[in-house]
């Protein structure tokens, strides 16, 4: 087993022969979304030609951090960061135009160069300020039923995808025509709707135009046919790493519906990058060393406990995109082999070792005891998406001694405290995949390759 460590310096490539083996790489989060994807991709990045999210809108939130530089990320590929890679927004992701210009004008204003390198795809779907209001009134309307979204529009903008005759297009806000004909035929419909479900006050569609035209002018150097542009990518050999935004356990149809994202965040990159699955040589899953979860729905490890609250404030577990205070539990290893099962995986980094440091003791979830509706109990290995059934899992833990040192500066897994590596074996153990990347700190250089 070789170990190395990673260089701190901006752009400086990850030498490691892990790296040239993994091929065009997804990136996925294997747990309930922030499980540090956002390091990964940044650190893998530099060794590709091509970063590619595929999925979700502005409700995912990546912090990278490069030496002293923070960044934070909710639509643009994090793969921006490396002057040598086109960054490309595919047909599977809900653009906000008016947050990617924000995030394009953040980005710009700390040096990293956009121009040339950003590609967003024409026949993304537009999240238009109606979808944020009906998202926003939902939630605060849904008396104890609440899914806690981030508020960003990505169910309703999502739903009208699917309806067809209410969806905008990105090059439908390149077009005046074309535009104006949706806006004044569906900001009605919409105002019909909220007022009479929420009693909310009517949308115009003029201002609306005019907003949304203005930033298609903006973003009109990005916009191009992105299946095209990946297939030639695909055919001439180019190296591409696909950017999983959210994560498997909110996928829409395998996570643990209904409290999940809109769109399938674990299973749906063929379909939201328009190439064939075969253009995926690697499935890394990133996995946090202990589970969070942001919003509502089951969660059968959390820590509603002081043990709970030191996780929250030794992870700074508080969301990217929201702020919310992130639950926090003990790792749970049945989620995982499902979500490892779903996704494809065939490999795991795991993340944030660091702050499970100074606790007495660890519990790592190996199964659950599970409740019918007959109120018969019995232990399965095998992870129920259902929420109903999952709420009422009863974890079985097994128990590892934790350690006291500082991990943060280690730079080799023999480096670690013995009781860190048993931690880790025991996961990979459970799992039944490699365990290949460790980080423990939030820098590219705190990163064990094994
Ligand atoms: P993502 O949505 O999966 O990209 O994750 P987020 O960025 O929402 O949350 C992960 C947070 O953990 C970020 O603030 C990272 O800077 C930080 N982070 C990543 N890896 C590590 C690590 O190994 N140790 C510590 N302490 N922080 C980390
Ligand atoms: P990243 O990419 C954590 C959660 C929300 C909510 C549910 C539905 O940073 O890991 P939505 O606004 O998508 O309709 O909310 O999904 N959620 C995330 N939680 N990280 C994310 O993304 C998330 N994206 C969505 O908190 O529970
Ligand atoms: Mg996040």
């Amino acid at each position: 087993m070789t170990t190395d460590t990673l260089p701190a310096s901006a752009n400086a490539p990850v030498t490691s022969p892990l790296i040239p083996a993994l091929g065009n790489t997804s990136i996925v989060g294997l747990q309930w979304g922030d499980e540090g994807k956002g390091k990964i991709i940044d650190l893998l990045s530099g060794d590709y030609d091509l970063a590619v999210r595929w999925n979700g809108g502005s409700n995912a939130g990546h912090k990278v951090e490069v030496g002293a530089n923070k960044y934070r990320f909710h639509l643009i590929p994090i793969g921006i960061l490396r002057p040598g890679v086109t960054s490309v927004i595919c047909s599977g992701v809900v653009i906000d135009p008016i947050k990617t210009l924000e995030e394009i004008d953040g980005l710009s204003s700390q040096g990293v160069v956009i121009e040339s390198n950003l590609k967003l795809s024409a026949n993304a779907q537009v999240v238009l300020p109606y979808h944020k209001l009906q998202d926003q009134l939902a939630e605060a309307k849904a008396a104890g039923g609440k899914l806690g979204t981030t508020g960003r529009g990505i169910g309703p903008c999502y739903a009208d995808k699917a309806n067809r005759s209410t969806a905008i297009r990105l090059a439908d806000i390149l077009d005046d025509g074309r535009l104006t004909e949706k806006l004044m035929r569906i900001v009605p419909e919409k105002n019909a709707i909220l007022k009479a479900v929420y009693g909310a006050e009517a949308l115009d569609w003029k201002p609306i135009f005019e907003q949304y035209r203005a930033c298609g002018e903006l973003l009109r150097p990005y916009i191009t046919d992105t299946t095209q542009l990946l297939h030639k990518a695909w055919n001439s050999g180019k190296r591409m790493l696909f950017e999983g935004a959210n994560a498997v356990l909110l996928d829409l149809d395998h996570g643990t519906f209904p409290f999940v994202t809109s769109s399938n965040c674990g299973t749906g990159l063929s379909v939201g990058t328009v190439l064939p699955a075969k253009a995926v040589d690697t499935t890394l899953g990133v996995v946090k060393a202990y589970s969070t979860r942001v919003g509502s729905g089951p969660f059968p490890t959390e820590l509603n406990n002081a043990l709970g609250e030191k996780i929250r404030e030794r992870g700074h577990e508080y969301g990217t995109t929201t702020g919310r205070p992130r639950r926090c539990g003990w790792l749970d290893t049945v989620a995982l082999r499902y979500s490892i099962a779903i996704s494809g995986a065939t490999a795991v980094s795991i993340m944030l070792l660091d702050v499970l440091s100074t606790f007495d003791e660890l519990k790592i979830c190996t199964g659950y005891k599970i409740t019918d509706g007959g109120g018969v109990t019995q232990a399965v290995e095998w992870f129920p998406a259902d929420a109903v059934e999952l709420a009422t899992a009863e974890p079985i833990y097994e128990t590892l001694a934790g350690w006291s040192e500082d991990i943060t500066a280690a730079t080799s897994f023999k480096a670690l405290p013995k009781n860190a590596q048993s931690y880790i074996l025991r996961i990979e153990h459970h799992i039944g995949v490699p365990v290949k990347i460790i980080s423990i700190g939030p820098g590219r250089h705190q990163t064990l390759i094994r």
